[in-house]
C-alpha cells in the first residue's frame, strides 16, 4: 500500500501540498545516498497527540548531519516546530508516523563537488499501524540471521542514520522475506549479534535484559534507550553487551524496538523457537510500561511526551 497522504509536508520552511513536494532527479543524495532522517511516532494519549521524544529524535538528526558535515539550514527547535506542525495541519489527532529528512540536494555534480549542494528539509507525517503486521505486537514474529553483515566500524557509521546506511538494511530484509521471514537480524563484523534491518533487539535470560552495545554497529535507537531505562526503573538489571549468535536460540524472550516496530517478540529464530515460542513475560511487562506512557498508565517522569495544539489544523483549513 503506498503512503496514505495527507494534506500538507513542511518543505524548507514552508507548507506545500502533499503532491508538490517533489525534488530534482539530480539532487546529490539520489545519486550518493546523502541524505539523514529520522522516524518519529505521534501517539493519542489523554491529553491530545503527543510526540513521542521529539527532541532526542531532532537531537540525532543534527547529529547524523553533523558526523557527513552536512549544513543544517534550520535550528533545533525550528524542526521540532515543524514536527509539530505536521501533525496539527494534517489533523492526525489519532496518532501518526513522522518523517523528517534532510539531503544534499540540486547542485554540481560530484560525490564532493567544490560548491557544497544546498542542503533541502522536509517533514512529513501520516497515519502508519504495525509495521511488522496488525498482530505481530502479540504474536510475535518468526526472524532469521541474514548472511549479509551489518556495516563495519569506521566503514559507514552506524551512529549517523543516514539513508546509505539502509542498503545494508535492504539487503537484510529483502533476504528476511524472500526467505519467509518477517525480519532479518544482521551480525556485526565480529560475527555477534548487531540489529534488525530497521531495529535494535534485546534478548531475556534468566531474568537479566541484554542488548549489544554501540561498539556492535548499531544505531543508538530512541526506543532502546526508553526501554532500557523502563527495565532499570522495574528494577530489571540490563546489559549492554557482545551476544553471540548462538545465544539467539539459547535465550528465554527476545524482542525487537524501534520507533516503527515500537516492541515486537521474536517467536523463532532460524526456525529455532525463542523460549515457549510466544511473548514472554519480561517482554509484556516492558510493552505495558511502554504503551502505558500514552494511555497514562506509566507516569512519564522523563518529560517523553511532546503535546500537539491541534487549533492550527483549523488555521491552516482557513486558509
Ligand atoms: C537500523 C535501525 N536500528 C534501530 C532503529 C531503532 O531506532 P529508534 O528506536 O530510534 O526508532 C532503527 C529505526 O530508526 C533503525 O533503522
Amino acid at each position: 500500500m503506498p503512503i496514505p497522504a495527507t494534506q500538507f509536508i513542511w518543505f524548507n520552511g514552508k507548507l506545500v501540498a502533499w503532491e508538490k513536494a517533489t525534488v530534482h532527479v539530480l539532487s546529490h543524495a539520489l545519486h550518493y545516498g546523502s541524505s539523514v532522517f529520522e522516524g518519529v511516532r505521534a501517539y493519542e494519549t489523554q491529553h491530545g497527540p503527543a510526540i513521542f521524544r521529539l527532541h532526542d529524535h531532532t537531537r540525532r538528526l543534527f547529529d547524523s548531519a553533523k558526523i557527513y558535515r552536512m549544513p543544517m539550514p534550520f535550528s533545533v527547535e525550528q524542526l521540532n516546530d515543524a514536527c509539530r506542525e505536521v501533525v496539527a495541519v494534517n489533523g492526525l489527532a489519532r496518532g501518526a508516523y513522522i518523517r523528517p529528512v534532510a539531503f544534499r540536494g540540486y547542485g554540481e555534480i560530484g560525490v564532493t563537488p567544490k560548491n557544497e549542494p544546498p542542503t533541502e528539509v522536509a517533514v512529513a507525517a501520516w497515519e502508519w499501524g504495525k509495521y511488522l503486521g496488525q498482530d505481530s505486537a502479540e504474536e510475535g514474529v518468526d526472524v532469521c540471521v541474514s548472511s549479509w553483515n551489518r556495516v563495519a566500524p569506521n566503514t559507514l557509521p552506524a551512529l549517523a542514520k543516514a539513508g546509505g546506511n539502509y542498503l545494508s538494511s535492504q539487503l537484510i530484509g529483502l533476504e528476511a522475506r524472500r526467505l519467509g521471514f518477517a525480519e532479518g537480524i544482521g551480525l556485526a563484523a565480529d560475527g555477534t549479534v548487531s540489529e534488525g534491518s530497521g531495529e535494535n533487539i534485546f534478548v531475556v535470560k534468566d531474568g537479566v535484559l541484554m542488548t549489544p552495545a554501540l561498539v556492535h554497529s548499531v544505531l543508538h535507537g530512541i526506543t532502546r534507550d526508553t526501554v532500557m531505562r523502563l527495565a532499570r526503573a522495574r528494577g530489571i538489571e540490563v546489559r549492554e553487551c557482545a551476544i553471540p549468535r548462538e545465544f539467539l536460540y539459547l535465550v528465554d524472550e527476545a524482542f525487537f524496538t524501534g520507533t516503527a516496530v515500537e516492541i515486537t517478540p521474536i517467536k523463532s529464530v532460524d526456525r529455532i523457537a525463542v523460549g515457549t515460542g510466544k511473548r514472554g513475560p519480561v517482554t509484556a511487562a516492558l510493552q505495558s510500561a511502554f504503551f502505558g506512557l500514552f494511555s497514562g498508565q506509566t507516569a512519564d517522569q522523563w518529560g517523553w511526551l511532546d503535546p500537539v495544539d491541534m487549533s492550527q489544523a483549523r488555521i491552516a483549513v482557513a486558509q
